[in-house]
């Protein structure tokens, strides 16, 4: 792998029951990226995630991150990397506070670097006055961001978010978007973040990848995908038009 590219899948395939759920796919993420995305439901973003994860392995081709084969080193390659999921599971019994000691305990977080990381996460996801509520009293929105708040504990190199807004309200998930931005931005950490909420990530990535049925129909910033498909310059497109133009072309 080139020294600055973290994440790099070559033509990564997994089939279910025969049909690929993932077809092919190619694409690198550099340090420091904000790496969109982007589809429909059913287009294989769950999947890609699991093989970076090594959850699930690959039906064929390869995948790197940070230079591990996550089919191979599948611990190493979790020290490393902090997961998002798209449908988080809490221990509900505990406070949010608690979550975050557990997720300290479990990468070998102690002592008063434990407490300074867990302050900190509370204060940056705007947790600190319901850090000792139990989580089963949580909203939605709060849930989301004490998973966000785990990630950012562990301080992982980098963040997989699969559907970090899933079941927000758009003002909500406006502000979980410029969260993720403003503090990845800060830690100098590489995210790759699902979504099929186009014109946030739009605001929020560096770059943006869609797929659909399995296959990255496009990649690159929103100018280059504005110019490539649509045969414009500088004028602003937003993604929803990029993604319709692709959508009816596959
Ligand atoms: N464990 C599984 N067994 C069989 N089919 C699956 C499994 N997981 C996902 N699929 C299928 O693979 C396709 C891609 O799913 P998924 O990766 O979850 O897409 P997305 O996250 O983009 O919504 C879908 O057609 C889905 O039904
Ligand atoms: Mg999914």
């Amino acid at each position: 792998m080139e020294p600055n590219i973290v994440i790099e899948a070559r033509d990564l395939t997994k089939n279910y029951n025969g049909r690929p759920a993932v077809d092919h796919l190619t694409f690198r993420i550099r340090e420091g990226e904000i790496f969109g995305f982007l589809g429909p439901n059913g287009a294989g973003k769950t999947t890609t995630l699991l093989m970076m994860l090594g959850l699930t392995e690959p039906s064929g081709g390869t995948v790197r991150v940070l230079g591990m084969d996550p089919a191979r080193e599948p611990i190493r390659v979790k020290r490393e990397i902090g997961y998002l999921q798209e449908n988080m599971g809490f221990y509900r019994d505990l406070t949010g506070r608690q979550s975050l000691q557990f997720i300290a305990d479990l990468n070998g977080i102690t002592g008063d670097e434990a407490d300074k990381r867990i302050e900190e996460a509370l204060e940056e996801v705007g947790l600190t006055a319901e850090a000792e509520k139990k989580v089963g009293a949580y909203s939605r929105g709060m849930r989301q961001r004490l998973g966000f708040a785990e990630i950012l504990v562990k301080a992982p190199k980098i963040a997989f978010l699969d559907e970090p807004t899933l079941g927000l309200d758009p003002e909500a998930t406006g502000r979980m978007m410029d969260l993720i931005r403003d503090l990845c931005t800060r830690r100098n950490m590489t995210v790759m973040l699902s979504s099929h909420l186009l014109h946030q990530a739009q605001r929020i990535c560096h770059r943006l990848g869609i797929m659909i049925h399995g296959r990255m129909v496009a990649e690159g910033t929103m100018e280059k995908l504005a110019a490539e498909k649509l045969g414009v310059g500088q004028e602003q497109y937003s993604l929803e038009e990029i993604y319709m133009k692709y959508f009816k072309e596959s």
